[in-house]
Formats: structure tokens, sequence, C-alpha cells
């Protein structure tokens, strides 16, 4: 068994909390940078504007440290939606372009893509997931389908956690002309990242999840090419290279340098940039690299149980480490609801899975104890 980390985090007492898929659980250094940020903006005339793009650049840099350590990569939004429209609205497509996404895929990354493929005449293709997984079906439709020229991925499925192979999608579309977009809000922070291999043109991550931090603030990476010529979809001053707020009228105002040519309006805010400095610091300070196999120590102890239960045909074939589907029967959902209510067992129920999502505030003990639960309530 594992140490676990749960005195670092601020979740009520009887309350096993399962759904960092959903919202990561708070950490007591979050909230406590939440309530002083809150408590400084009694008085904002002591916030100068050195200090809050300080934090806007230390941010960025933590963040950075996530992807490819490269902050001059990475630009704040305000979420996953808003950074996949601006790979979506920069991307090159023409009529007849078939732009690829999951079936089921999360809606911040498919809406941009129906709305660009209206736009252009490109054509929308969604992959169905195939007998042994997402990652052959997805090398399949690359292969069937040559016109495809933007493939718009996650790391993990965001229902069950079910893994797609990023090595080997990357490097088929390295091999055609195809640009890989990921949106890694359901691994980035628990899952390790390489960039470098990937070569995608944009990735997207919330940061309110995995990287534990407040909603409302995203990370956008911009590959090179981007970084230089890529537009936003707004307008914004802080997006500009200016110190002295003059904006003259008749000449565009340059960009600020890398992917900060995509810092979006409303990131300066001293609450969220605050509570996600500090998620970002513990993240760094357990070591991202650590992180795959601890929370993977998690989900490894409710399969076994779920295993010893007889329940093993539950539980999504290749799920990810940190997080896993458990496949209901619909006539015992409610049983098993009411079973995890009285437990205090909290996390997402949808389309007859549990979407079972734990950090490391809860140990394998916990774990085994939530597979107990959910084998009796199927028992009945
Ligand atoms: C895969 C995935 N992408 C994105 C999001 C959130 O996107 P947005 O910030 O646009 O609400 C979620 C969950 O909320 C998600 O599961």
């Amino acid at each position: 068994m594992t140490a676990t980390d749960r005195p670092l985090f601020a979740v009520p007492p009887g309350t096993v909390y399962l759904d960092s898929a959903a919202q990561g659980p708070r950490l007591h250094a979050v909230l406590a940078a939440g309530h002083a940020a809150l408590d400084a903006s009694i008085a904002p005339w002591r916030l100068g504007s050195a200090q809050w793009r300080e934090a806007i650049e230390r941010v960025r840099t933590l963040a950075a440290g996530c992807l490819d350590g490269d902050a001059e990569g990475v630009a704040l939004v305000p979420s996953a939606a808003f950074g996949l429209a601006i790979a979506a609205s920069n991307i090159p497509l023409s009529r007849g372009d078939v732009v690829a996404v999951l079936d089921g895929q999360f809606p911040s990354n498919l809406l941009c893509w129906q709305q660009r493929c209206a736009e252009t005449g490109a054509h929308l293709h969604g992959i169905e997931r195939g007998g042994d997984g997402w990652t052959g079906a997805v090398l399949e439709a690359l292969d069937r389908t040559p016109a495809i020229r933007v493939l718009t991925l996650p790391h993990a499925y965001w229902h069950d956690g079910a893994l797609l192979d990023l090595d080997a999608i990357s490097a088929r579309c390295q091999q055609g002309d195809v640009s890989l977009v990921l949106d890694l809000s359901q691994s980035l922070g628990a899952l390790p990242v390489d960039l470098a291999r990937w070569k995608p043109d944009f990735v997207v991550s919330v940061g309110h999840k995995w990287m534990l931090g407040p909603t409302g603030l995203a990370y956008l990476w911009a590959a090179p090419h981007w970084r230089a010529h890529g537009v936003s979809i707004e307008q914004h001053w802080t997006a500009r290279a200016v110190d002295d707020w003059r904006f003259p009228v008749d000449a565009a105002t340059p960009w600020r340098h890398g992917a900060r040519r995509f810092d979006a309006g409303g990131i300066t805010d001293p609450l969220r940039l605050s509570m996600a400095e500090a998620a970002l610091g513990q993240l760094h300070d357990w070591g991202l690299a650590s992180l795959p196999e601890r929370l993977g120590g998690r989900t490894r102890a409710l399969d076994a149980a779920l295993r010893d239960a007889g329940l093993e045909a539950c539980v999504a074939d290749g799920h990810a480490p940190h997080f896993t589907g458990v496949r209901v029967p619909a006539e015992r959902m409610d049983a098993v609801g009411t079973a995890l209510d009285a437990a205090g067992i909290v996390c997402t129920r949808r389309h007859g899975l549990l979407r079972v999502a734990p950090h490391l505030h809860v140990d394998e003990a916990d774990m085994t104890h939530v597979a107990e639960t959910i084998a009796a309530a199927m028992r009945g």
C-alpha cells in the first residue's frame, strides 16, 4: 500500500471523492492561496500591473513544466473550448478536407470543428471505437481516409479513461499531411507528455481537473509555426507588446512574443492565478513522473477487488492509470447509486458507467472499500 497524501487535501471527512475527472480535489494550499487573493482584493491599488504580469509568467512557466518545459509555447486561456477554437480557426481547411474526432468526444473538442467545417465545406468524421479500443480504429481511419487533414484527440477518453497510443497515432500523422490537435484535459498532470515526439499543432488542457487548479484557467500550447503566425479568436490587450497603455489608431500594436499572442482576456485574475500557481507547485513537488504509478496504484486496487468479487467484465479495458469506468447493468444502476451515496462515495454516473477518478487523497484501502460497495449493490 502506498502512502496517502490525504492531509494535503481539503476533501470533507466522510467523503470518498472519486471525481477528479470532473474537478480535481481541492488542495489546502490552493484553498489558502485563493483566500489570500480574496483578502488582498480589498486593496487593488496595492497590486500593480508588474505583479500580475509576473504572476502570469510564473503560472506559464509552471504549466510549461507539465508540457515540454518551454514557456514560450504556452498561452493562458479561460477554457479548453477557447483554446480549441483557436486551433480550429488557424489550421487551414478547405472543401473536401476531413477533420476526424472520436465518436462521443467531449463537446469542447467537437463543436468548434462542426462550426469550422460548416464554414469551410470540410467534412467532420466521427471515428467509432474498435473492438480492441481506440488506437486501432484511429489508425484504420487514417489509412482509409486520405483526406483527413486534422485529427483532434484526447490521450484518455473522458467517459472511462480508455487510453490512446499517441506515439503510434502521431507517427502516422507525420507520415501524411495531418495536423494533430490534442485535448489533454483528462490527462495533463497525470500522464507523461512527449510533444517533441508527437509534434502536435496545438495542445489544450483545462486547469481544474488533473492540474488541481481553479476553473476558468486553461492552458494552450502552440507549435513554433503558430507562435509566429497564429491569430487569436479575440483581440485582447493582454496579448500585445505595450508598456505605456498607448494603442495607436492607425498602426496595429505588435503581439507579445511566443504563444503569449494567444493570452486571453480575463486571465489577469489574481484569484485564479494564485490558486493555479499553488496547484502547479504541488504537482511539481510530487514530481509529475511519479504520478502515473502512484495514481495507477489506486485504480489497480479497484480493478483487483472487482475481479475478486467476480466483476472483471465490468472494468473498462486498457484504461489509463488515473481513471477508469465500471460498467453497471441498467437495472442495477439505481441500487448502486444509492449504495454509493450512503457510503459517501462521489463519482460520475453516466451512460451505464461509473467513472472512477481518484487522486492522492485516497488510498488502496479506500478503493477496495469502493469495489466492495459496488459489488454488494450489483449482487442486490
Ligand atoms: C476531455 C475534456 N475536454 C475539455 C473539458 C472541459 O472543457 P471546457 O474548459 O471547454 O469546459 C472536459 C471536462 O469538463 C473534458 O473532459
